[in-house]
C-alpha cells in the first residue's frame, strides 16, 4: 500500500479487516517494524480520536511521531498556483508538503471541508495538493469528503458485534446539529458499507442527500421508523445539505434518536464516531445504554491505523 485516502486503496477489505482484529490481539507483535522511521501528522482542524488513536498505532509499530497542528502553529498555507503572496500567506502547500517528506517516512493529513466551495471540497483541492507535492506516502485523517480510517474502525466494530449466521442489516441515520457539519463521515461509511455484506439503509430527511458518488446503489429511505425496522446496527450522524452546498435546512420531524424510536430494531447497535452533541444529536440513553458501541469504535481507531501504518511500512522498498 503506497497510500491511503479511501476504500478504493484497499486491495482486500475482509483480510484488511481480519488483520486489524489479528492486531488487536498482540497489538506489540511487529514493534520493530517502524523503527528508526518517523510518522508525521499534520492537523489543519481539531482532533481527539484520529491524533491520538493514530500515535498510538504508530507507537506500537516502533515509529517516532511529529505532530503539527498546521492551523495553529505553522506559517500560514498558500494553496493557489503561481499566488503571488503578499496577503496573509507565508509558506506554499508545495513547500511544506516537500519539507515535511524529508522529516518523515508517512505522513497523515487532516483538512476538513470549509463548506463554502463545492467545487474546492468535492475535487479535494487541499488533500491533492498536499498529497501532489509529498515525496512520501500519505495517509487520510480525513479529508473534505472521506473518513477513511473511522469506516475502517467502524467496519471492525461491526466485523466483530454482527450476527454469525446471517447479514446484518445495518441503518445511517442522519441526526440534528447546531451547526453546518461536512459530509465526510457519512460518505465514507457509505463507501465502505456498500463494500461489505450487510443489508444498508441511508435515512434523512429530504434535501439531505448525499452524493451519489458515494452512496451508490444503498436503499435511501427518507421515513426513519421504516428505515429502522429491524436494524442491527444504527449509525448516528449529522451533515449539512449537499445539494444547497453547506445549508442546514429547516426540518420539521423530530430525527433525535431515543430508545422509543429503536424499539422497532432488532435490538441494534448503536455508533456514533464522536466527537457527539449528547441529546441535540442523539439523547443519553441511547448513548448511555448497553447497545453503544461508541467506546469500541474510538478503541478501534487505534487497529485501523496500525493495520494500515504496517501495510505502508511492509510494502517500503
Ligand atoms: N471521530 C474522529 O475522527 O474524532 P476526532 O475528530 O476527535 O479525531
Amino acid at each position: 500500500m503506497k497510500r491511503f485516502f479511501s476504500v478504493d486503496d484497499v486491495a482486500n477489505l475482509d483480510e484488511l479487516i481480519q488483520n486489524a482484529i489479528e492486531i488487536k490481539k498482540a497489538p506489540l507483535q511487529k514493534s520493530e517494524l517502524g523503527k528508526s522511521k518517523t510518522l508525521g501528522l499534520v492537523f489543519l482542524n481539531s482532533s481527539l480520536r484520529t491524533r491520538l488513536s493514530t500515535q498510538k498505532a504508530a507507537q506500537n509499530l516502533g515509529l517516532n511521531t511529529i505532530v503539527l497542528n498546521a492551523n495553529q502553529e505553522a506559517w500560514i498555507w498558500e494553496f493557489e498556483d503561481n499566488a503571488i503572496m503578499n496577503g496573509g500567506t507565508v509558506e506554499h502547500i508545495k513547500d511544506a508538503a516537500n519539507v515535511l517528506s524529508q522529516y518523515c517516512d508517512i505522513i497523515g493529513i487532516r483538512c476538513f471541508a470549509g463548506l463554502e466551495s463545492k467545487e474546492e471540497d468535492t475535487s479535494e483541492k487541499i488533500y491533492s495538493l498536499f498529497e501532489k507535492f509529498a515525496t512520501v506516502p500519505v495517509i487520510s485523517l480525513e479529508s473534505a469528503t472521506l473518513h477513511p480510517l473511522q469506516s475502517l474502525a467502524d467496519c471492525i466494530t461491526i466485523e466483530e458485534h454482527k450476527p454469525k449466521n446471517r447479514k446484518p442489516k445495518v441503518v445511517l441515520t442522519w441526526a440534528p446539529h447546531i451547526k453546518s457539519i461536512p459530509h465526510a463521515v457519512g460518505n465514507s461509511f457509505a463507501q465502505w458499507m456498500n463494500k461489505t455484506d450487510c443489508e444498508f439503509v441511508i435515512t434523512h430527511p429530504k434535501g439531505y442527500e448525499l452524493d451519489t458518488k458515494f452512496t451508490q446503489n444503498a436503499t435511501i429511505e427518507n421515513n426513519q421508523e421504516i428505515a429502522l425496522q429491524g436494524a442491527d446496527f444504527v449509525y448516528i450522524k449529522n451533515w449539512s445539505s449537499f445539494e444547497k452546498y453547506g445549508k442546514t435546512l429547516p426540518i420539521e420531524e423530530d430525527w433525535l434518536l431515543t430508545n422509543k424510536k429503536l424499539e422497532v430494531t432488532n435490538n441494534a447497535k448503536i455508533m456514533h464516531c464522536l466527537p457527539v452533541r449528547r441529546n441535540v444529536e442523539v439523547s443519553d440513553e441511547v448513548l448511555d445504554s448497553e447497545h453503544s458501541l461508541i467506546y469500541k469504535q474510538a478503541n478501534n481507531r487505534t487497529f485501523a491505523a496500525q493495520v494500515i501504518l504496517e501495510k505502508i511500512l511492509e510494502s517500503d522498498g
